[in-house]
């Protein structure tokens, strides 16, 4: 077999066959094929999209080119959860111990952001002590007795995704669906889990901003994972403005916590309830979304989601204290309001540029070596739809550096965009697809 003719074959729209696909993928991740070829056939795909079968195909070579994590010690139906990506979610923090707390396993590996994106584990990181990496069999260990345990990826998972990510990142092939897809799905099928909900963000803060692209995208995952025998579901919501009111790893935690405690942010605690209640439906630990959405509930009206996550966060090194005392958590030195110079109605926030304040701020990462500061971000205190009084705070910023400080500032308010009219608020919930198809919230 020669890449030449894999690329021609490619480049002049035939589907590749599950040997070519292996060939390639396996070729590149051992080194033996050069990244032009790789580029090539790349952006022959890019513009001749690939079939179902050759992204499964695709989605399970890349896959098997490392590490899989064996859960199979791990007593129970292990549900694995992703969020394709978005400014403020920290649905993770929030579903993982109420599930949990209803027994069941939550195993979960999880990314640190990129780009305007946050990360859980770099949000994890800034509670005292917390370690996010553990050793394999202390990581099961810990979901065994605890029902949650939360780490960062190991370097060895799915390896010929990073390197085809890195190439795509640099030849203009990121967005296609077919290799976003696989690329999402190789590494949940890597880390060992019995079922998927897939969180598929759309809007100015997604990776998709049309949601017919994102309804696409969660179809196709959806057919991968179902494909390669693991019961995946996904739900498309909205982006266009950040989830809850926190921007930033302390102040995220924070929120969390406050959700935790019975009083979080509406939309926060919506989006959690219905991703976690579709992750006890794949538990087989009800059938029906509202009694799923009843009992996450009862979890926090009793302790026992709050109580969970102190167990978790003492499980893995850090201060469970943080649970009753968020000053606890890395705080900034510099706290200013951001004044509504009219009156009127929030009527869009770009939320990406509400992930680049964050960024600005020292949150986010520039690169992925970059160093972040745990304790800047940005609080909400006006949403879409809000009315908003001349003289109001719009939102808090949490800085450090006075000059980050202005150039955050800055960025905030070109990202607020006001109405004199009352303004009409997306559902947070949009579309629920499962193998049986797509249905309205
Ligand atoms: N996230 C991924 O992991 N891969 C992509 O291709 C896009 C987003």
């Amino acid at each position: 077999m020669r890449i030449y003719d894999i690329i021609m074959k490619k480049r002049d729209g035939y589907a590749l066959n599950r040997e070519e696909i292996e060939f390639f993928v396996n070729g590149f991740t051992k080194g033996d094929i050069p990244d032009y070829q790789i580029s090539a056939l790349l952006m022959a795909i890019y513009f001749s999209g690939m079939n179902e079968e050759e992204t499964l195909n695709l989605t399970m070579a890349m896959a098997n080119s490392g590490d899989r994590l064996d859960l199979s010690e791990i007593k129970g139906t292990k549900v694995d959860k992703h969020s394709t990506g978005g400014v403020g979610d920290k649905t993770s923090l929030v579903l993982g111990p109420m599930v949990a707390a209803l027994g069941v396993p939550v195993a979960k590996m999880s990314g640190r952001g990129l780009g305007h994106t946050g990360g859980t584990i770099d949000k994890l990181e800034s509670i005292p002590g917390f370690s996010t990496v553990l050793p394999e069999q202390k990581f099961i260990d810990n979901v065994n007795k605890y029902k949650i345990a939360l780490v960062g990826q190991t370097a060895n998972l799915a390896p010929a995704d990073k390197k085809l990510y890195a190439l795509r990142d640099v030849t203009a092939t990121v967005d296609n669906l077919s290799l976003i897809a696989s690329s999402i799905m190789s590494k949940k099928l890597a880390s060992g889990a019995d079922a998927i909900v897939l969180d598929v963000k759309t809007g100015s803060g997604a990776f998709m901003k049309q949601e017919k692209d994102a309804i696409d995208l969660a179809r196709e995952m959806v057919k991968i994972g179902n494909g390669a025998g693991k019961n995946t579901v996904a739900i498309v919501s909205d982006m266009n403005e950040p989830l809850g009111n926190s921007v930033g790893n302390a102040l995220e935690v924070k929120e969390a916590i406050d959700t935790l405690n019975g009083n979080g942010p509406a939309d926060l605690l919506e989006l959690s309830l219905v991703l976690g209640a579709h992750m006890l439906i794949a538990a087989d630990v009800t059938d029906d979304l509202e009694t799923g959405i009843n009992m996450l509930k009862q979890t926090i009206d009793d302790g026992r989601a709050i109580n969970k996550m102190r167990e978790f966060i003492e499980a893995q090194g850090g201060d469970g204290e943080v649970v009753n005392n968020t000053g606890l958590l890395p705080k900034a030195s510099i706290i200013m309001d951001i004044i509504a110079e009219e009156s009127g109605f929030v009527e869009s926030i770009n939320t990406q540029e509400i992930g680049m304040v964050s960024l600005t701020l020292g949150g986010g990462r520039e690169t992925k070596d970059s160093q972040i500061d745990l304790s800047v971000g940005i609080v909400l205190k006006k949403k879409v739809g809000d009315r908003v009084e001349k003289g109001d705070a719009v939102a808090t910023i949490y800085a450090n550096d006075i000059e980050k400080l202005k150039a955050a500032k800055d960025r905030f308010e070109r990202a607020y965009e006001f109405s004199k009219t009352p303004v009409k608020k997306q559902p947070l919930v949009k579309w629920i697809i499962s193998k049986n198809g797509a249905k309205k919230y």
